[in-house]
């Protein structure tokens, strides 16, 4: 895999070969303009794509009925450009020892930690969504920082060879971290942020038009990473009250529909960190542990992988597995500095 197109300047031949590797090992994601033909036109493709759907795996992954409300698509089309993608994006059974193989081959994002990246089975994965939870100031907004760093590192460096599409709800990004997080990795600092497309998001409705853009983008380069930081602000301030419950909650599910289908169309890893609140539960029972994020099973079910942060010692965190596939329920203690997150360092030590 070759680097970010920024910072590559290999020559033509080495290249060449790389794209012929690229295409037999890891098929990138195909561009929609493949199922042209056998009645499908490029008026219709056009249309499409301004619909937010550019990759033959994203027409594979979505339901029929969802195709029917673009504009143009008759209920045939819609037969035809489904049967098509079929024949281009594998959708049926294998074998556990294929997809053993496959899993394994799966990139991982450093987190900065050694420990935090052991305590998630390598790091934060790829292809599916993390969710981080915690307290207001217990390191979320600056895991993200640093995550939109390490993505951009080459893979034997724990990274994805890749930029990051970081959406901002709080308003709290900022330039300056990536600067020291990408000295400590020896990552050229303009490259670093030029590498990092921000948006910041004003509104629910925004937020969501906000990944259709994102999916153009990954069409046209390569990230490793999406970000949103974080996930449901927007969603407390636009809903009010019990009676916008199910409404909220509609949205919210088409939300992460459109954040999962992006990891597995493009392979990214996606990260939303979360805001918590005291759980009502009348004090009655012993709760250790009284805070639960926001965002109800919906987000609950989503979320491919939980964790939850804990304030320590001085600039000491804890982050624990709330909820994983396959990742016990056990803990880490990692640290923030300037330079990013990382392994608590002794007094003295740098
Ligand atoms: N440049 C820095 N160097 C060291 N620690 C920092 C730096 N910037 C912020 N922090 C620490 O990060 C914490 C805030 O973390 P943040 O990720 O913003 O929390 P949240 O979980 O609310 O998003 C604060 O405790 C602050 O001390
Ligand atoms: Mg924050």
């Amino acid at each position: 895999m070759s680097q970010i197109d920024i910072q590559t300047e290999s020559h033509p031949q080495q290249q060449q070969q790389e794209e012929e590797y690229d295409d037999e090992e890891f098929s990138g994601p195909m561009p929609i303009s493949k199922l042209e033909g056998n009645g499908i036109t490029p008026g219709d493709i056009k249309k499409l794509m301004e619909a937010g759907y550019h990759t033959v795996e994203s027409i594979a992954y979505t339901p029929k009925k969802a195709l029917l409300q673009v504009k143009g698509i008759s209920e045939n089309k819609g037969d035809k450009l489904l049967a098509a993608a079929a024949q281009f994006v594998p959708m049926g059974f294998t074998t556990a020892t294929d997809f053993h193989k496959r899993r394994s081959e799966l990139i991982c994002l450093t987190t900065g930690s050694k420990q935090l990246d052991t305590l998630l089975g390598g790091g934060i994965e790829t292809g599916s969504i993390t969710e981080v939870f915690g307290e207001f100031r217990t390191g979320k907004s600056q895991l993200c920082h640093t995550l939109a760093v390490t993505c951009q590192l080459p893979i034997d460096m724990g990274g994805g060879e890749g930029k990051c599409l970081y959406i901002d709800t709080e308003g709290t990004f900022r330039p300056i971290r990536l600067v020291s997080i990408a000295r400590r990795y020896g990552l050229n600092e303009e490259d670093a942020l030029d590498n990092v497309a921000y948006a910041r998001a004003y509104n629910a409705d925004h937020q969501l038009q906000l990944l259709t853009q994102a999916a153009q983008m990954m069409t046209e380069s390569r990230f490793s990473l999406l970000i949103v930081d974080s996930i449901m602000a927007l969603y407390r301030t636009d809903y009010s009250g019990r009676g916008e419950l199910s409404a909220r909650q509609m949205h919210v599910a088409k939300y992460m529909r459109a954040l999962q289908r992006l990891a597995d169309e493009f392979g990214i890893a996606v990260v939303i960190t979360n805001q918590v609140v005291a759980q009502v539960d009348g004090g009655m029972s012993f709760n250790p542990d009284p805070k639960k994020p926001i965002g109800g099973n919906i987000l609950a079910h989503a979320s491919t992988t939980r964790l939850s942060l804990k304030k320590g010692r001085g600039e000491q965190r804890i982050c624990k597995i709330y909820d994983s596939p396959c990742l016990p329920e056990s803990e880490c203690v990692f640290a923030i500095y300037e330079d990013g997150i990382a392994d608590p360092r002794e007094e003295g030590d740098d």
